[in-house]
């Protein structure tokens, strides 16, 4: 990892180490009976699994994917929900794929109508230990953070926006959650425009939830003015699930030593139920306010470059040509 990232790292292992001594800030349960919520990228083990499990819990009707065995995934939610709650229906969808996105979409479209939430939780932080050499490219030929994480979340969205747009005017309260990181922080907005030329992932990782906070302000901006929809950036805090775990795991000369290092890494992050308090609240809170940034269940604040409006507005155009592509 590059030297230049040390202080911000050794500042933000800081930040992280006294949060983790004091008060978790945790969402009201609220009841979402009547709600219909998407949250995408809720394998087992993760964020969206445990947020996508409470919100049922609270009453609302679910619909989470993964981008293999979604019936598995169906399966231990509705076993851990039991009697009580809304449902869960679970789905494949790859925000890597066009056609599995518009699959998706179609899908949904068709068997639920209403949206009310729609949770972008789904994300990649591919090689956690930068020792990879190249960039990293989806069968289509992008960065591959920028392509799921951004890329897939703004297709996602796009497709849905009309069936939520619907649901905020006929019951008054629709919104979208974008699920970014605290690592905006890596990202500029002079490298938004260009082709990425580092290999650094965390660097790509950061762009990427940089462009997500951007997308979050240009969506609020199109479509909040009714009052009735709102879109919303939430950073879950660092959180022991599955990009972590996993993400060790995937070198060879870590696994064998991988018992050893995930009690301590364990201990020093947040569970994944703790990490999914601040989607809860966003997904529930009357009160949050469209366009911004939460953290720890409240108003955070972004880097500069994420409140820059003409940049996201060059961005959201860009990502529409994009779109229009064949
Ligand atoms: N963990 C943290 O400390 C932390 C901190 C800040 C932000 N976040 C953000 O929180 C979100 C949830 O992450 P997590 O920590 O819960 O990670 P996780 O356990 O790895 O879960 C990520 C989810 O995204 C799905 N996903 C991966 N690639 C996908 C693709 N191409 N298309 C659709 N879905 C895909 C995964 O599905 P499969 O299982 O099928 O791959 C999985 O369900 C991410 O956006 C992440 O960037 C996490």
């Amino acid at each position: 990892m590059a030297t230049t990232h040390l202080p911000t790292m050794l500042r933000d292992t800081a930040v992280h180490l006294v949060r983790l001594l004091g008060p978790k800030p945790m969402a009201k349960p609220t009841d979402m009976a009547g709600r219909r919520v998407i949250v995408t990228g809720a394998s087992s083990g993760s964020i969206g699994y445990a947020a996508a499990l409470e919100l049922a819990r609270w009453g609302a009707e679910v619909v989470v994917t993964c981008r293999r065995d979604p019936d598995a995934l169906q399966q231990a939610l509705r076993a851990e929900l039991g009697h009580a709650g809304g449902g869960v229906a679970a789905q494949a969808l790859d925000l890597a794929d066009r056609d599995s996105v518009s699959a998706f979409a179609g899908w949904y479209r068709r068997r639920f109508g209403a949206l009310h939430v729609l949770i972008n939780n789904a994300g990649i932080l591919h090689d956690v230990l930068a020792l990879r050499r190249q960039v990293e490219r989806s069968p289509d030929g992008f960065e591959v953070h920028w392509r799921i994480n951004y890329l897939g979340t703004f297709h996602l969205t796009s497709l849905l926006l009309p069936t939520l747009i619907d649901s905020a005017a006929a019951d008054g309260d629709a919104r979208v959650l974008n699920v970014t990181s605290h690592q905006h922080m890596r990202g500029r907005n002079d490298r938004l425009f260009a082709e990425f030329g580092g290999h650094n992932p965390w660097d790509a990782y950061g762009q990427s939830k940089l462009a997500l906070i951007h997308m979050t302000q240009a969506l609020h901006r199109r479509h909040g003015g009714t009052g009735k929809f709102r879109a919303l950036s939430v950073h879950p805090g660092s959180v022991y699930t599955n990009l972590v775990a996993g993400g060790l795991e995937s070198y060879r000369g870590v696994r064998p030593i991988q018992w050893l290092l995930a009690a301590p890494v364990k201990a020093a992050l947040l569970s994944p139920q703790q990490g999914a308090q601040t989607t809860l609240f966003c997904a529930t809170d009357a009160d949050v306010e469209g366009g911004r940034y939460y953290e720890r269940c409240a108003v955070g604040r972004p880097s500069t470059d994420a409140l820059d409006a003409s940049v996201a507005e060059r961005l959201w155009e860009l990502s529409e040509e994009w779109l229009a592509q064949p």
